[in-house]
C-alpha cells in the first residue's frame, strides 16, 4: 500500500551517509555519491507529515506562503497559485511570471481538470526561425536571444486557475509575493551563488545585472535581497489580474524590450493569450489512476504509455535498479521518446493520436517487440547523437489541502533564468522557450536536433514540452502528487517515483531520494544518477548491448502522499534541491 514505514534499500546497494537538510521543519535527505559506481545508496528521513494540508517546492519560503494561504482558509488552487507567484520572486532561476508551465487538479470528489498556461509562438513565427542569415541553423538565436522568447503563460494560467477553483480573493494570494518582492528575504547561500554567476555572465543585460546584483556587485548569502521592479509589476497583476500583465504598463514594456533586442512578441500577442483548460491525460497501472497533462505536454502520454508497457512485467521481482529492471525501463523509455519525437505536439495545431498511444492494446503491441534481454530491438536507437544537457531549473511543485483536492503544478523558463533577459522596469525575466520547438523541419543532426515537423513553430503554436505534473490516485482515494524539472528527463522522473511507490513499496520520501535513470532513444544511453548503480549492475547492462553513463543528479521531485490509515499529508522535498522544502498545514 501507498505508506510503508519500511525502509528500502534498493538491491545490491549499501547504505551510507545520512545527510540533513532541514528547511522549516521539514527534514530531507540524500546520501552522498560515492566515487566509486554501486558504492552508495540513499537513506532517507521521514517525510514531514501534517494533519491538514501540505506545500512542497524547491523554496522553503514560497512553500511557507502556501501554507499561508491554507491557514486563511484557501484551498489547494488558491495555495498553489500563491506558491507560484512566490517562487517567482524567491526561486528565481526558474519560478516566473515570464515563463509557462501546466497544473493539474483533482477534486475532493475524483473529477480532475488540466490548465494548459504554456508558452506560446508569437503570431509572426515560422519554421525557419531559427537560421541564420546564410540559412543555417543557429543554436544563439534558437536558445539565447529575443527571438528565443515564447509568449509568456504563467499569469493567464494562475488566473484561469484561481478565477475557477479557488476560494480566496485574488489580492490576497498575490499579495504575499508583492511583499516579498518589496520587502525582500535573506538570501541562501544556494541563491546568491545562482544569482552571482548570472550578473556575472550576462553583462550585455543591464537590467538583469540590475535586478539581481547591489549596484553590479553580486550579493552575499546573508543579504536582504529586493526587487522594486518585479514587486511593482506584481501589484498590477494584484490590482488587474491577468490585465495586469497583458496589458496596460506591463505589456508596453515587455513589447519595448522585444523591439529594442529584435524580438518578435508585440502587444496584441500578448494581448490574444489565453490560458487553456483541458482534459487530463488518464491512464491506470496495478489499479492505480494515472492523472498526467496532454499536449502540449508529452509528459502525461508517456508517462501513461510505459506504465502501459511495464505492466506486462513483475518489475517488482527483478529489484529496484538490478540490470533487468534497468533493462526493462530503458526499453519502454526508448519506445515512449520514439513515438513523443514523432507524434506528439500542440493538439490545436497537429493531430496526435493520443487515444491509440495511451492504450494497452498498443502497449501490449510495442511490449512484443522488446526483448527481454537484448538492448534496443524495441526500437533501435540508429542515429548517434550526444546526450544533451538537460537543465533542472523548471520547478515541481505539489499542494494538498485538508478537504483532499491536490494541485500539481510544473513550470518553467526553459533554462537556469530562461532567456537571462529581466525586462527593464518591469523587473521579471523572459523565457526562452522557443528553444523546445524543433530546429528546423528535417533537421536531425549528430549535434543532437531531432526535425520530426509535428513540433516545429507556427504561429501561436504552444512549444512541446516535457513538464508531467501528475496525480495518483487508487479507489477513488488521493494517493500522490508528483513532478520534477529535467527537460526530457522529466518524465523519466515522474515514472520511477510512480514505480517506487507501486512496486517497491517505498514511502514518499524513499520514492523521491531514490536513484534515478534516463533513456531517450536518441542518443542510445542510459544516464544513471552517480551513486544509483554497482559496477556490476553496469557490467550486466553493458553486456546485455547497453551503453550507460553514470553522472550528475536528474530532477527535483518535491512530492506528497496520503497516509492510507491516518489520512496525514506526508511531504517530500527533493533535498537535490537545495533551499526546497515542505511546508505541512496541521
Ligand atoms: N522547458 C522544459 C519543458 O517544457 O519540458
Amino acid at each position: 500500500m501507498p505508506v510503508s514505514g519500511r525502509r528500502i534499500v534498493p538491491q545490491r546497494l549499501i547504505p551510507l551517509a545520512l545527510l540533513t537538510a532541514a528547511a522549516i521543519g521539514c527534514q530531507s535527505t540524500v546520501g552522498t555519491p560515492s566515487p566509486a559506481i554501486g558504492l552508495t545508496a540513499v537513506v532517507s528521513a521521514p517525510p514531514v507529515r501534517a494533519d491538514r494540508g501540505m506545500v512542497v517546492s524547491s523554496n522553503f519560503r514560497a512553500s511557507q506562503v502556501g501554507r499561508e494561504i491554507l491557514r486563511a482558509g484557501g484551498n489547494a488552487v488558491d495555495a498553489a497559485v500563491a506558491t507560484g507567484f512566490a517562487l517567482a520572486v524567491t526561486h528565481p532561476s526558474a519560478g516566473n511570471i515570464g515563463g509557462g508551465g501546466f497544473m493539474v487538479v483533482r477534486f475532493p470528489d475524483g473529477n480532475a481538470t488540466a490548465i494548459d498556461f504554456r508558452e506560446k509562438a508569437p503570431l509572426s513565427a515560422h519554421a525557419r526561425m531559427f537560421l541564420d542569415q546564410a540559412g543555417e541553423y543557429s543554436r544563439a538565436i534558437h536558445h539565447n536571444s529575443h527571438l528565443a522568447v515564447g509568449v509568456p503563460g504563467t499569469v493567464a494560467g494562475f488566473a484561469k486557475a484561481q478565477a475557477a477553483y479557488g476560494k480566496l480573493p485574488w489580492e490576497r494570494v498575490v499579495e504575499p509575493a508583492v511583499d516579498l518582492a518589496g520587502e525582500g528575504f535573506v538570501l541562501t547561500r544556494s541563491l546568491a551563488g545562482s544569482m552571482a554567476r548570472i550578473v556575472e555572465g550576462y553583462p550585455q543585460y543591464p537590467a538583469t545585472v540590475a535586478a539581481f546584483s547591489n549596484g553590479g556587485v553580486p550579493f552575499a548569502a546573508g543579504e536582504v535581497f529586493r526587487q522594486p521592479d518585479l514587486a511593482a509589476t506584481l501589484a498590477r497583476i494584484m490590482r488587474h489580474g491577468h490585465d495586469g500583465f497583458y496589458r496596460g504598463e506591463t505589456a508596453r514594456l515587455l513589447a519595448a524590450e522585444m523591439r529594442r533586442g529584435g524580438g518578435m512578441i508585440t502587444e496584441a500577442d500578448l494581448a490574444r493569450y489565453e490560458a487553456k483548460e483541458r482534459t487530463p491525460v488518464r491512464g491506470t497501472y496495478r489499479g492505480y489512476d494515472i492523472l498526467g497533462m496532454p499536449p502540449p505536454s508529452s509528459g502525461g502520454i508517456a508517462v501513461v504509455q510505459m506504465l502501459n508497457i511495464l505492466e506486462g512485467y513483475d518489475l517488482g521481482a527483478m529489484g529496484h535498479n538490478s540490470a533487468e529492471y534497468i533493462h526493462h525501463l530503458t526499453e519502454a523509455m526508448r519506445l515512449a521518446f520514439r513515438d513523443r519525437a514523432s507524434l506528439v505536439a500542440d493538439m490545436d495545431f497537429v493531430d496526435v493520436p493520443a487515444e491509440r498511444l495511451t492504450s494497452k492494446a498498443y502497449a501490449a503491441e510495442l511490449r512484443d517487440g522488446i526483448d527481454v534481454a537484448r538492448a534496443g530491438a524495441s526500437a533501435p536507437s540508429d542515429v548517434e547523437l550526444p546526450l544533451p544537457y538537460e537543465s533542472q531549473e523548471t520547478t515541481h511543485f505539489s499542494v494538498v489541502d485538508a478537504d483532499g483536492m491536490a494541485v500539481s503544478v510544473t513550470y518553467t523558463l526553459e533554462q537556469g533564468y530562461g532567456s537571462k533577459i529581466v525586462v527593464p522596469g518591469a523587473g521579471f525575466l523572459l523565457n526562452n522557450e522557443m528553444g523546445d520547438f524543433n530546429a528546423n523541419p528535417g533537421l536531425t543532426t549528430v549535434d543532437g536536433l531531432i526535425g520530426t515537423e509535428p513540433n516545429t513553430a507556427r504561429p501561436e503554436q504552444r512549444m512541446l514540452s516535457s513538464m508531467t505534473p501528475s496525480i495518483l490516485a487508487r479507489d477513488g482515494e488521493l494517493v500522490a502528487v508528483i513532478g520534477s524539472p529535467g527537460g526530457r528527463t522529466i518524465i523519466n522522473s515522474v515514472l520511477q517515483v510512480i514505480l517506487n511507490i507501486v512496486e517497491f513499496d517505498m514511502n514518499i520520501q524513499e520514492a523521491v531520494d531514490a536513484k534515478r535513470l534516463h533513456h531517450q532513444w536518441l542518443p542510445d544511453r542510459i544516464r544513471i544518477e552517480a551513486g544509483g548503480v554497482t559496477a556490476q549492475t553496469v557490467r550486466e547492462l553493458t553486456d546485455m548491448g547497453h551503453t550507460v553513463v553514470v553522472r550528475g543528479s536528474q530532477g527535483r521531485a518535491n512530492s506528497i502522499m496520503i497516509d492510507a490509515r491516518t489520512g496525514e499529508r506526508l511531504g517530500a522535498p527533493d533535498a537535490r534541491a537545495p533551499d526546497s522544502g515542505a511546508a505541512g498545514h496541521n
